[in-house]
């Protein structure tokens, strides 16, 4: 047995540029190195697939680190720290099943296909505003999709999603430990606390007990039995706005990547909604959008690794689906590949992913109809790349196409 400390393992430079613009290569040289390990700057890093699913399995040994997270950017008792100390993810044990179980319900795979429609209305309008210009950046244009989505959902006024847009795209920054966009992360707390708790107040004054028609009703149902604060119903929504907003912008892009490299794929995309669910959950495999970590609790031996209280654990769940023991011709973007195993995009273990039903019928439903109005794109680039910590993904993505 050896201690974690005492291994000769691959540096991986997660935080910078160059590794968010091509990390696959990286992880394939550290488990040349050590066959599931690495280190780095914020942590160390599960670079084999099987390891993650195996840590997963006893997942009691670990907790969500957003604590730390906090005293390194230096922001306690901040609005941005304060969020960051309260929100479901940072929870456990009791507290956190008292917050899931409140949501949960709305999030089935039944209440997502509930919202089709309204998905499809939402990516409608907004292909009808911006399809006839026949070139624009992707990921702008995905942008609106998922804001939009929720702002429906919730019944919530469409005139504020232009500032709850930059309140967004600065707090999807939160998991990078970068300190110089800590002011843009608090004004962007203070935007979203302001905003939901507007929402809650204006609903209650006119809400009866009676009412079920969205998830604000649901939410304020289980305030009114008293077995949620306001505090805590105004941090639900503000969570569930960040959570779903950069992820699925940034999955989207993603997509749309790949679909320019992929004619054929993208061409039976219009054709067929049930195919482009395939390609979602493939593109969730190969190129995932989201790197959280954890700390452990305990000191444990994996796989004869002696692993002590208080380490950092880095889980890539954006780019281990690539590790060639995931699945046979890894390296492949193929949508009809036989799954032998499912990707992992959406986390593992108690905190996994709340919105995945949400998240996989709007990217699908919005992929079908931007492949039957935006024909032919080719990539006029160069693309950016967000960094590779917390939620990676593309920034900027220009296109030129044949307006359907
Ligand atoms: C493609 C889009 C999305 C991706 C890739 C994604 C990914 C993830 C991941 C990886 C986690 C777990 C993080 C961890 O354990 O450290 C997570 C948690 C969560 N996600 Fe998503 N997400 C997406 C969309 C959404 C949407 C649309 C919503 C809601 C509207 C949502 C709500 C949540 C919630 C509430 C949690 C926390 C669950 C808990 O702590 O129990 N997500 N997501």
């Amino acid at each position: 047995m050896q201690a974690i400390s005492d291994l000769d393992l691959y540096h991986l430079a997660m935080e910078e540029p160059w590794f968010a613009a091509d990390p696959v290569p990286e992880f394939d040289k550290a488990r040349a190195r050590h066959p599931w390990l690495a280190t780095s700057n914020l942590g160390h890093v599960i670079t084999h697939y099987p390891v993650v699913r195996e840590m997963f399995a006893n997942e009691e040994r670990m907790r969500t680190s957003f604590d730390e997270m906090v005293e390194f950017m230096g922001a306690e008792g901040t609005p941005w720290g304060s969020f960051q100390h309260r929100h479901i993810l940072n929870q456990s044990g009791p507290e956190h099943k008292r917050l899931r179980d409140t949501l949960a319900l709305a999030f089935t795979p039944r209440e997502a296909n509930r919202h089709r429609d309204l998905m499809r209305a939402t990516i409608a309008e907004l292909l009808d505003e911006w399809a006839p210009k026949g070139r624009f950046d992707f990921e702008e244009f995905a942008s609106w999709f998922p804001i939009t989505v929720q702002c429906r959902m919730i019944g919530a006024p469409t005139e504020a999603i232009g500032s709850l847009r930059s309140s967004l795209e600065a707090l999807g920054l939160s998991a990078n430990m970068d300190k110089s966009v800590l002011e843009a992360m608090q004004e962007g707390t203070r935007i979203m606390t302001d905003f939901s708790a507007a929402l809650i107040d204006a609903r209650e004054a006119v809400r009866q007990p009676e009412d079920d028609n969205d998830l604000l009703d649901v939410l304020l149902e289980v305030k009114r039995q008293g077995k949620l604060t306001r505090q805590e119903m105004i941090d639900l929504l503000i969570f569930l706005f960040v959570a779903g907003y950069d992820t699925s912008k940034n999955i989207l892009t993603l997509t749309m990547f790949e679909m320019v490299r992929h004619p054929d794929i993208y061409a039976r995309c219009a054709e067929d909604v049930g195919y482009c669910a395939k390609v979602v959950d493939e593109i969730m495999r190969f190129h995932g959008t989201t790197n959280t970590m954890r700390i452990t609790t305990q000191d444990f031996v994996h796989r004869d690794v002696l692993i002590p209280a208080g380490t950092t654990l880095w889980f890539p769940w954006a780019i281990i689906g690539r590790d060639p023991a995931a699945t046979p011709g890894a390296e492949r973007f193929n949508p009809d590949r036989e799954r032998v195993q499912a990707h992992v995009g959406f986390a593992l273990g108690g905190h996994m992913c709340l919105g995945q039903w949400i998240a996989r019928a709007q990217i699908a439903e919005g992929l079908h109809q931007i492949a039957k109005r935006i024909v032919r794109p080719t990539s006029t680039g160069p693309e950016g790349w967000r960094p590779f910590p917390g939620v990676w993904g593309i920034r900027g993505l220009p296109i030129e196409f044949e307006p359907a």
